[in-house]
Parts: structure tokens; C-alpha cells; sequence
């Protein structure tokens, strides 16, 4: 029998009760499957750091080289700690362990009302493809003359060729095997050099792809078109902060971020890849035990898959929907149940 090796890394806040439920449902569904899943709870984040002095051991990326993959809940408690020391660790797993694909579905599951009038599960469906391994992203800049009048601050971003030709073949492949459509989002009006080399590079490889109705937006037009029409959206690119910004805006297009479901991806399998929701640590509902599981739970199902376990992560996914369309959810989808209860209804439903 196959074990998957599975390093959990729960965070800080709801991370922490979501990815509870997350392994609840994991555990259910490998129990009634032919393989086993050992799992390592990591306990990093804010409060380690009130332990240790810093958020994670210093051997942190050494540790999680030696896993099968990464479940991470959700990481930051800006009450105690500035968000850029929590959340440094998480982006620098993305980028040492190669993670450049951040796949974000946003896909509306009946039962659920979403936030726009007439736009129901048929009009939403879309995955956005976030370049998660340099752009935007990089640690490169500096803060000079802090504190005086002329202080100033320079951020600078790196976009390679290797970089953007990856991420758009990447999406390219996988419109062929949706809708066939993907929509490039830059913003190459403002910013010539870093999105005037992505524009060339699409035009490159969208010859290469005729099939693929293919068309670029600038980020702006992109954001209010998400809104507007999201059913004109199937897969999308976008650089690092572009993605982020329009993860948030289709998660709540497809109901809500406490459903939106992410991985960073290392598709040449040399380091793990990680699988996480889209949300944050939620410091205004934690500790509350109503945070939605969900995000969580289907992104663990997005790791069964990318283990090679389509069928126990196709099992997750259905027992999510009929707990959805049965009108069962956490107060964030308008219904009264706590997370556990959430987590519950979903292993009720696993069948075997
Ligand atoms: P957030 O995603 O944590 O929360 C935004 C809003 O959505 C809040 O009102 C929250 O209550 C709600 N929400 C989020 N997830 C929910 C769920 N599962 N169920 C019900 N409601 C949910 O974003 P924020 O408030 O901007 O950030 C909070 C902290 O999280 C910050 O420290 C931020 O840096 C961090 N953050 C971390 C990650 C990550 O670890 N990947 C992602 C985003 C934000
Ligand atoms: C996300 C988050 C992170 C990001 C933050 C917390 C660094 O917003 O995963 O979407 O910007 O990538
Ligand atoms: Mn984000």
C-alpha cells in the first residue's frame, strides 16, 4: 500500500480550525481507500514565534524538502506580529521549492447563491493560473533615508522569459482540456517593459496553440469583466499580484473565498508542492469555530489529485457538493453550522 508523506502546516487563526477538518476528511477518506497518508503537524507560525523567536526553525525548507506535499491552512496575526515576518516563510516556500503554477479554481456549486444577480454555476466556472515564482513577488528593493522627508522605498519586480513561457504553455495546455479559451491578464499599458514582454511572449505561443481562443486584458478591464461576465472567462494567466488580486475577486464571484480552493504547483515534481485555500487567517472570526472548512477540504482534495489519488479527491469533491446543495453551511454561506459540524457533514457524505 502507497503512504503519502504529507507535511501540515496549519498556521495561524482559522488556519488552524479549518485544517483540522481538513485531515478529518482525509484521514476518512484514506481510511475506506488502498493508501495511507502520514501526516506531520508542524506547529509554525505567530505563536511559535512567542516560543522561539521566529515564525519557523531555521531548517524550515529542509524539513519540508522531505514530504510527499505541503497542506498549509492559512498563516498571519497581524495583532501580534507584521504580516510581512508571518507570511515571509509561505512565500519563500513557494519560490525555493519551484512552485510557479498557483492554480485557483472558482467554479459556483449549486445550492450556493453567489453575489451577482443571474450569474448561477452555468456562468461561473474559471481557473486562474497565478505566476507564484518571481514578478511581482521577488525580494528585491530596499527603504532609504527612513524617517527623513526625502525617504524613499524601491520594489523591484522580476519577470523572466523562462518565467512567462511556462505559466502561459502551462495554461495554454489546460484550455485545450476545458472550455478552450484563456485570457491573459497585464497591464502593459502602464508598465511596457515587465507586461510588454509577457504581451510577447502570448503572441509567441498562442501561435502555437490556434485552437485556443485566446485574448489579453489589462488588469483593470479584467477585474470589472470578472463581474460583469464572468461566463467569458474559462482558464486565466496572470502575473503574481495580478493572480492575487483576482483570486479574491473569483472567489467571491464563485461564492465566496471560504470555498476557494489553491495550490503551488512544482509540476517537474523537484521539490513538494503545497496546497492551501485562497483565504487568510481571518483574525475577525477566529476563534469562533465558524469558519467555513471548505476552501480547505477541497483543497486537500486537490493534493489527493496531484499524488495521484483522482479518485478519493473526486469522492471529496461530491460529498462537498451534496453538502452544499443540501443547503448545509457555516454562517459566511448564510447557514448555522460551526466548522466541526461543517467538516462533519462533509465525511457523512464520503460514501466508500
Ligand atoms: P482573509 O482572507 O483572512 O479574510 C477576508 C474576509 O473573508 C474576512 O472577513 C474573513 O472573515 C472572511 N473569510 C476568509 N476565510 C473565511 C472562511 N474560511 N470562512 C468564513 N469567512 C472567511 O483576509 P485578510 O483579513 O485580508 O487577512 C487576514 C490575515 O491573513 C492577514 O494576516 C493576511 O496577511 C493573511 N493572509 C494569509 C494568506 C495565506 O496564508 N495564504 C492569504 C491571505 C491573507
Ligand atoms: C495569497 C495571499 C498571499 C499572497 C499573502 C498572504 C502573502 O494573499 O495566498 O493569496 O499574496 O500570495
Ligand atoms: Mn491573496
Amino acid at each position: 500500500m502507497t503512504t503519502h508523506r504529507i507535511a501540515v502546516y496549519p498556521g495561524d487563526g482559522i488556519g488552524v480550525d479549518v485544517t483540522a477538518e481538513a485531515v478529518k476528511v482525509l484521514q476518512a477518506v484514506a481510511d475506506s481507500s488502498d493508501f495511507d497518508l502520514a501526516l506531520d503537524h508542524l506547529p509554525w507560525g505567530a505563536q511559535y514565534h512567542a516560543e522561539h523567536g521566529s515564525v519557523v526553525p531555521d531548517d524550515y525548507l529542509d524539513t519540508l524538502r522531505g514530504y510527499d506535499a505541503i497542506l498549509l491552512g492559512a498563516c498571519g496575526w497581524p495583532e501580534t506580529l507584521p504580516d510581512h515576518v508571518t507570511l515571509a516563510p509561505l512565500v519563500r516556500i513557494r519560490q525555493a521549492f519551484d512552485q510557479y503554477i498557483c492554480m485557483r479554481p472558482s467554479k459556483l456549486y449549486p445550492g450556493v447563491t453567489g453575489p451577482l444577480r443571474d450569474k448561477g454555476p452555468n456562468e461561473v466556472d474559471l481557473v486562474v493560473l497565478r505566476e507564484n515564482s518571481e514578478g511581482e513577488y521577488v525580494d528585491l528593493g530596499n527603504r532609504h533615508h527612513q524617517g527623513q522627508p526625502d525617504e524613499f522605498a524601491l520594489q523591484t519586480a522580476v519577470h523572466t522569459r523562462r518565467g512567462i513561457e511556462r505559466i502561459l504553455r502551462f495554461g495554454f495546455d489546460m484550455a485545450s482540456k476545458r472550455r478552450g479559451r484563456l485570457t491573459m491578464v497585464t497591464k502593459s499599458n502602464a508598465q511596457r517593459y515587465a507586461y510588454g514582454l509577457w504581451d510577447d511572449i502570448f503572441e509567441e505561443i498562442r501561435s502555437v496553440f490556434p485552437d485556443i481562443q485566446s485574448d489579453r486584458q489589462h488588469a483593470d478591464a479584467a477585474a470589472m469583466n470578472m463581474v460583469r461576465c464572468p461566463e467569458r472567462f474559462d482558464v486565466v494567466v496572470a502575473s503574481n499580484l495580478f493572480g492575487d488580486l483576482l483570486t479574491d475577486l473569483a472567489g467571491v464571484v464563485g461564492g465566496g473565498l471560504g470555498l476557494a480552493a489553491s495550490t503551488n504547483i512544482n509540476p517537474e515534481r523537484t521539490a513538494p508542492s503545497m496546497f492551501e485555500p485562497v483565504h487568510g487567517s481571518a483574525p475577525d472570526i477566529a476563534g469562533q469555530g465558524i469558519a467555513n472548512p471548505v476552501a480547505a477540504v477541497l483543497s486537500a482534495a486537490m493534493m489527493l489529485d496531484w499524488l495521484g489519488e483522482a479518485p478519493a479527491a473526486e469522492r471529496i469533491r461530491r460529498a462537498v457538493e451534496q453538502t452544499l446543495a443540501a443547503g448545509q453551511t457555516t454562517p459566511d454561506l448564510g447557514g448555522g453550522l460551526t466548522t466541526v459540524q461543517m467538516g462533519d457533514e462533509v465525511v457523512r457524505r464520503l460514501g466508500d
